[in-house]
């Protein structure tokens, strides 16, 4: 049997190629999953940008030259040599943008797994586990084609909630969102307007002018303002600035245009890849990487009470993006590579959640 990939050249991001690799008989203790269905957002182009500095080319290794960039979504086991796994589970986590992904389970219990193969080991931790799907009563069919799409930006984003709430907002006014109209952002400014009564912030958003009208229809934010207008239009009070965008050059000129009411930036993401030239000038500024706050809420709070804190929330938050994002499917190798380069050069369509479905005829 043979695994189909997209391949992306690891020093050329605009070199994509289909590709196709013979899968080996499996071994004692190892499974095969036939992969259904995947989400690509701009998070997983990010994925690609600094898969070198981040590791993400290391979980799905093609080889030095070609990168598989990893995705979220469903699997079901086709094959299987593990007692505790068997043939029909139906499993929703990390993969490759291909067909077929085996994997080698260890601490298999009633809600999942993780991936033993030992080049996974190193990586962080919770890309390495696996829902089991069947008879959880934590996963609703109804929200299928959404979770692969919401679910790990929701959770980055009640992440970075938690972490501003727990540093009393830095003691800020406004809250204020670059790429305003990505779903990570959409998911903080959801938890934000959630707990506007408690926390009484003022939630900006920040996004480019073909997407004002439907980031003000979100309603999640109280102002919601141009790139280019931020300096005519926002007040100026005690802010903290999360930033999707990158937009480096524009995070150092609000640094200087708010001065003393700048309290913090928390450094998310590059949607805008192409205009981040470095962190360093950004003042007042801190990476944060979901993986890492993941596993300190894990050790402060226990696992199971942080995914079902996740959990609650998660599914009001996937009730509304029903209403505002329309599912489009893409079955074919040569329309995910036509939509992986449109993604790589910035032609995102808010109002879209893409699903990919490598195994349709
Ligand atoms: N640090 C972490 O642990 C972590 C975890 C999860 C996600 N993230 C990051 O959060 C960001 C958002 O990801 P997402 O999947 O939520 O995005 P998305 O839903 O696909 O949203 C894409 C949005 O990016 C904005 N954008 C601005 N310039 C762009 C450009 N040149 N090309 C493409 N998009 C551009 C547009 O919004 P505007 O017009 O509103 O700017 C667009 O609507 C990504 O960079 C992702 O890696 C980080």
């Amino acid at each position: 049997m043979q695994s189909q990939s997209l391949q992306i050249q690891k020093a050329n991001l605009y070199e994509a190629q289909t590709s196709e690799q013979e899968l080996s008989a499996l071994q004692d203790g190892e499974i095969l999953m036939k992969i259904e269905k995947y989400a690509l957002t701009t998070n997983n182009i990010t994925y690609a940008v600094s898969g070198s500095k981040l590791r993400y080319w290391d979980f799905f290794p093609a080889d030095d030259t070609w990168g598989i960039i990893p995705v979220w979504g469903f699997a079901e086991v086709i094959e299987s040599k593990h007692p505790d796994v068997p043939v029909g589970e139906r499993c929703y986590g990390y993969f490759p943008m291909s067909s077929h992904l085996k994997a080698q389970p260890i601490k298999v219990n009633e809600g999942g797994f993780r991936d033993g193969i030992e080049h996974r080991a190193a990586l962080p931790p919770i890309y390495n586990y696996y829902m089991r799907v069947n008879n959880n009563p934590a996963f609703h069919p109804s929200m299928e084609n959404y979770l692969p799409i919401i679910q790990p930006l929701f959770t980055t984003s009640f992440l970075i909630y938690h972490f501003l709430k727990e540093q009393s907002f830095f003691e800020a006014e406004q809250i204020v969102l670059t790429s305003a109209s990505s779903k990570t952002g959409m998911a903080l400014a959801y938890m934000l307007h959630q707990h506007k009564a408690e926390d009484g912030k003022k939630i900006v958003g920040l996004t480019s002018p073909s997407n004002v009208e439907f980031v003000k229809s979100v309603g999640y934010y109280d102002e919601v303002i141009e790139y280019d207008a931020y300096a005519n239009e926002m007040t100026k009070s005690g802010t903290v600035v999360v930033d999707f965008a990158g937009k480096t050059q524009m995070l150092e000129d609000m640094g200087n245009h708010l001065a003393d009411h700048l309290k913090h930036i928390a450094l998310i993401g590059i949607t805008d890849w192409k205009s981040t030239k470095g962190f360093r000038g950004v003042p007042k500024s801190e990476f944060f990487f979901a993986p890492t706050h993941l596993q300190n809420k894990y050790k402060e709070w226990g696992s199971q009470k942080t995914t079902g804190l996740i959990n609650q929330s998660l599914g009001g938050f996937i009730l509304d993006t029903q209403k505002l994002i329309e599912i489009v499917y893409v079955d074919d190798l040569d329309k995910l590579r036509s939509l992986y380069l449109e993604m790589l050069d910035g032609k995102v369509d808010p109002k879209i959640g893409y699903i990919v479905r490598p195994n349709l005829p």
